[in-house]
């Protein structure tokens, strides 16, 4: 049986029980009642009458009481008017009845027994009566009994009334019970329940969540928070389901450590890879009387370690740390990383003039303004670049040195420190296999034609025998330079200089990060954490978290996204109090006075947008200036609700890849530069102008108010996207492209 109509049966059962023991006691209370004013009414009747019926009795005066008695005959409900000798013998009588009141009833009997009147209800030839009898004195005691008869059949008929009336009320009112009942159950509960399970079937049916929602009547709100968390989970498992489902598919597609090194060990028959680098992998600094070993922030190190890690070889690096010396062996090198050697990182050191030019001055000064467009000057000084020079001489030197013994050593140059390196490598070991890997862009041939040494540059990069961008673009961009500045030849069908016979294979290679567990976990702790418990550990409030990563670098745009920020509270006012932005901002470069200011300009921003909208400990942007952890970035981009990366100019920007690779869960929003390499591969990020503020604002409320669904299934492509090309995969291309290559042939063995 249906629950509705148990309900109902149940409801007009009880309500009819109820109804019915009430009727009953108002039926039995008003026919007492009824029958006390009709005995009542008879008493004064028969005692008025009486006393005139006794003289009458004792003078024996038949005609006389006959007379008197049919004075009485039909007066209102009296039927009959009897008198009785002692021995219940009929003595005279007026009524119609009268050939029914030949024998006395027992109340006549009574009445002389007792000597007082007796009422007494009976029947009489099937019609209910009531008689009242009361002795009739004389000659000092009872002559005889006055008896009354009085119809009582209406007492019947009003309690037969009182039921039929009872009975239609029940009536009445169980149909509006049962009709109430059943609104109700509609309204308040069927409907609530079929909201629910069209909500979880869309859910279960991977359809979008957006036609369907949950009840918001208040006794559904616990079944409501337990659903929601019940279809997170579901989002958790389905999500990992279908990338476990797909990595089975493609397996053979995608890339790990292990892939990598047997690549690596097939294409260069076991021999150990040369990378060279300005920014080093592991730093070692003077910290609480100890010596402390960090991390640096930067997309390179990020990028090529891994690879180090699973491969093994030498990475060549600048020593910058102020501990860095007392930690390497009397070569300069030492095995890293510290607790789990795996590769030698041979450090050089650089004096502080060589820093200021080579690295502040040209690369920082210069090469970086100039390859970003991103309206900072570049500064080119003769000093420098005599500088800029001497120390990829002096790169040179140590990676030569490194390479000794090595037959066809391959080598992984990194970035726009070592323009010069290439060619003065294979000057020296034209048997090196050279690649030059750019990290940056490069912009169009007018943008890098106002570099004063720009002939230089490019000749030291067609030393390698292949130069990697991380897209197209950048890859058209250096050849066109090539072909305007140089003398050589550009072999545009297979994207080749050739420049006085030697060949350089201009490819891309987009860059990318690990994808694994170890990406998607912050080491410690087992459960992601949520954003409440990240704004509890900053003393801060809010429910909702958008996250920022960079270096603190002009090409970011980090005061761009925090005018975004502004403008959304400005046109969303429901989200202030609720939704704060944590800005991880390292430090970078801070001896360039323009890297100064820009820190400045961060933090007044911040101050000047929190001092606006504060409410209490709600603050719009929570800007944390200090160098974090791997570990701890994680934490922050498993809790964000949107990860905003706003570069103004970026090769690839790998806090993008990062935080998909984080989001395990399926969920997080990832609003992404339109200038970034990145957003070629992420389309399902919300791409964004970030100098256009209205459509920055309007991104981050499109992100916190995306159904579950719609953010699961951008994830889960984008999540695809980096998986498959994974760091390993990058450098294996990488590394098949540079094994594959034809080394020039000595002069001597060249056919004529
Ligand atoms: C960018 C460059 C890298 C550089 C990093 C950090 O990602 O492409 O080559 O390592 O910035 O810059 P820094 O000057 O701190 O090494």
């Amino acid at each position: 049986m249906r629950v509705r109509h148990r309900l109902i049966i149940s409801l007009s059962i009880s309500i009819a029980m109820v109804a019915f023991v009430f009727a009953y006691f108002q039926v039995r209370s008003q026919k007492r009642a009824l029958r006390s004013d009709l005995e009542k009414r008879a008493e004064i009747l028969a005692e008025s009458l009486v006393d005139n019926v006794e003289p009458l009795l004792s003078g024996q005066s038949w005609g006389q009481l006959q007379l008197l008695l049919d004075r009485f005959e039909n007066r209102e409900a009296l039927d009959g008017v009897a008198v009785y000798a002692t021995n219940g013998t009929k003595i005279a009588v007026a009524s119609t009845l009268e050939t029914q009141l030949d024998k006395a009833p027992a109340a006549v009997k009574a009445a002389i027994l007792n000597d007082k009147g007796v009422s007494q209800f009976f029947n009489l030839n099937g019609v209910p009566m009531e008689v009242y009898a009361l002795p009739i004195h004389g000659n000092g005691g009872v002559e005889g009994v006055l008896a009354l008869y009085h119809n009582a059949s209406f007492i019947e008929a009003q309690s037969l009334r009182l039921w039929r009336d009872t009975f239609l009320r029940l009536l009445v009112e169980t149909i509006l019970v049962a009709f109430i009942c059943l609104l109700i159950i509609r309204i308040s509960i069927l409907e609530p329940v079929t909201k629910t399970a069209q909500w979880l079937r869309a859910l279960r049916t991977g359809k979008g969540l957006r036609s369907a929602t949950l009840p918001a009547e208040e006794i559904f709100q616990p079944i409501a928070r337990e659903v929601t968390q019940l279809a997170k989970t579901l989002e958790v498992a389905r999500t990992a389901a279908d990338e476990e489902a797909h990595l089975r598919e493609v397996g053979e597609a995608v890339w790990t450590a292990e892939r990598l090194r047997l690549h690596v060990r097939n294409h260069f028959r076991n021999k150990p890879i040369f990378a060279v680098s300005n920014r080093e992998p592991y730093i070692h600094v003077h910290k609480n009387g100890g010596i402390e070993c960090l991390v640096p922030a930067s997309g390179l190190v990020t990028s090529l370690e891994p690879i180090l890690r699973a491969c093994d070889g030498t990475w060549v690096a600048s020593g910058a740390g102020n501990a860095d010396r007392q930690m390497v062996d009397n070569k300069d090198r030492l095995r890293v990383p510290p607790d789990d050697p795996h590769y030698t990182l041979r450090r050089v050191w650089l004096s502080k003039e060589e820093e200021k030019g080579y690295y502040l001055g040209f690369a920082n000064e210069g090469l970086w303004p100039l390859c970003h467009i991103a309206h900072t000057r570049p500064t080119f000084r003769e000093a420098d670049w005599r500088q800029y020079r001497t120390v990829n001489q002096k790169f040179a030197t140590a990676l030569l040195e490194e390479m000794e013994g090595t037959q066809e050593p391959a080598v992984l140059i990194h970035d726009y420190h070592f323009t010069l390196l290439p060619r003065m490598v294979k000057e020296k070991r034209p048997d090196a296999r050279v690649a030059i890997f750019w990290h940056i862009p490069w912009p169009n041939a007018e943008a890098f034609g106002i570099c004063p040494w720009q002939r230089e540059l490019l000749d030291g990069l067609l030393g390698a025998d292949l130069a990697g961008f991380h897209i197209q673009n950048h890859c058209n961009n250096f050849l066109e330079t090539v072909d305007r500045t140089l003398e050589c030849r550009i072999e545009w069908d297979r994207f080749a200089v050739n420049r006085r016979g030697h060949f350089t294979l201009v490819r891309p290679f987009p860059i990318s990060v690990v994808f694994n567990n170890e990406t998607a976990h912050s080491q410690n702790q087992a459960t992601p954490p949520d954003a409440q418990e990240l704004f509890g550990e900053l003393s801060a409030e809010g429910t909702l978290m958008g996250v920022g990563v960079d270096r603190m670098d002009y090409t970011k745009g980090i005061v761009e996204r925090f005018r975004g920020i502004e403008r959304f509270l400005e046109k969303c006012p429901e989200y202030q109090g609720k939704f704060s932005f944590v800005q991880i901002g390292a430090p970078s470069r801070t001896d360039i006075q323009q890297y100064r200011d820009l820190v400045e300009e961060i933090e007044s921003e911040a101050n000047r947008i929190n001092s606006r909208f504060q409410k209490g400990a709600w603050k719009p942007i929570i800007l944390l200036k200090r160098h974090h952890s791997h570990q701890e970035i994680v934490r922050y981009y498993q809790a964000a609700d949107l990860c905003l990366v706003t570069s103004l100019h970026d090769g690839m920007n790998l806090v993008a890849k990062e935080f998909v690779a984080t989001r395990s869960d399926g969920q997080g929003v990832l609003i992404l530069s339109r200038f970034t390499g990145a957003c070629r591969e992420l389309r399902d990020a919300l791409i964004v102008n970030p100098y256009d503020t209205e459509q920055l604002a309007e991104a981050i409320r499109f992100a916190l108010t995306m159904d579950l669904e719609e953010k699961r299934l951008r994830m889960q492509r984008m999540r695809r996207v980096v998986r498959e090309h994974n760091v390993y995969r990058w450098a294996a291309s990488l590394v098949s492209e540079l094994s594959e290559i034809r080394l020039d042939r000595p002069e001597s063995l060249k056919v004529q």
